[in-house]
């Protein structure tokens, strides 16, 4: 049975800093002929454009010359030659730009102003009226979709996490050092589980995996067979 021939569903994939949500969420969508979307690639958009538009200047954020702002940010996804979705920010590829150390020092400061949030969850709600989509966020099963069919909530060690990064920025030609990244990490999680508006919680109806010990085939293997019996049932 072709999963994306029957009446699809939403999957919700949150989760801490770094604990592979988008790897599932990207490995699910993948298998199962959905549309994969990285929220958190939208809310480093947000930030990059607040830094290429001197909006946070010495280490200081103009929350009300971001909001005035917030009209002339586009953010797009188009999928590259293998599929992967690269993120435009006004028609610029900024995939690689959005994932410095720079941006992640003041995302979770600009994804906690609420009118920031307003205007990327109606983005994300539009992206998924049709279902068949994976997101991966913080409040995607709590905010975003609330009603989604299959919620899962990813954990994982935090040395185990920040290893992951690391290797991440490494690999992607970055000098990092790794316990900037592990305090970056601690930071944005105490700030987005904290923050007011749409704070970082498991959803009540989510599945939880911790992913510490297994690799991330035995956990797509996991979250891919828990999808198909819930598509079944709806079908
Ligand atoms: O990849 P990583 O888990 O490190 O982070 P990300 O998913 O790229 O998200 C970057 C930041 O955006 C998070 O630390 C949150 O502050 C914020 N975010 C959010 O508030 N809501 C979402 N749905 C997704 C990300």
């Amino acid at each position: 049975m072709d999963p994306s021939e029957l009446k699809k569903i939403q999957i919700a994939v949150d989760g801490y800093s770094a604990c592979g949500k988008s790897t599932l969420a990207k490995g699910l969508a993948g298998r199962l002929g959905y549309i994969h979307i990285d929220s958190g690639a939208m809310y480093r958009a947000v930030t990059l454009f607040a830094i290429q538009e001197n909006i946070i200047a010495d280490g200081k954020i103009n929350k009300n010359l971001l909001i005035r702002k917030l009209p002339e940010i586009s953010i797009k996804f188009r999928l590259d030659n293998d599929n992967n979705p690269i993120t435009y920010l006004n028609e610029v590829n900024v995939e690689d730009k959005i994932r410095e150390i720079e941006v992640s020092d003041f995302v979770s400061e600009i994804s906690a102003i609420p009118e920031v949030r307003h205007k990327m969850v109606a983005i994300q709600q539009k992206m998924g009226e049709n279902k068949g989509i994976v997101m991966d966020g913080r409040d995607i099963g709590t905010v975003v979709f609330p009603d989604a069919e299959l919620k899962i909530f990813l954990i994982a060690d935090i040395n185990v996490r920040t290893q992951r990064r690391y290797n991440e920025l490494k690999s992607k030609g970055y000098d990092v050092d790794f316990e900037v990244v592990k305090e970056n990490l601690m930071q944005r999680d105490k700030f987005d589980m904290s923050r007011s508006e749409s704070p970082l919680r498991q959803a009540d109806d989510a599945m939880v995996f911790d992913n510490s010990d297994i690799t991330k085939e035995e956990q797509l293997e996991k979250a891919y067979k828990l999808a198909l019996s819930i598509i079944e049932n709806e079908n």
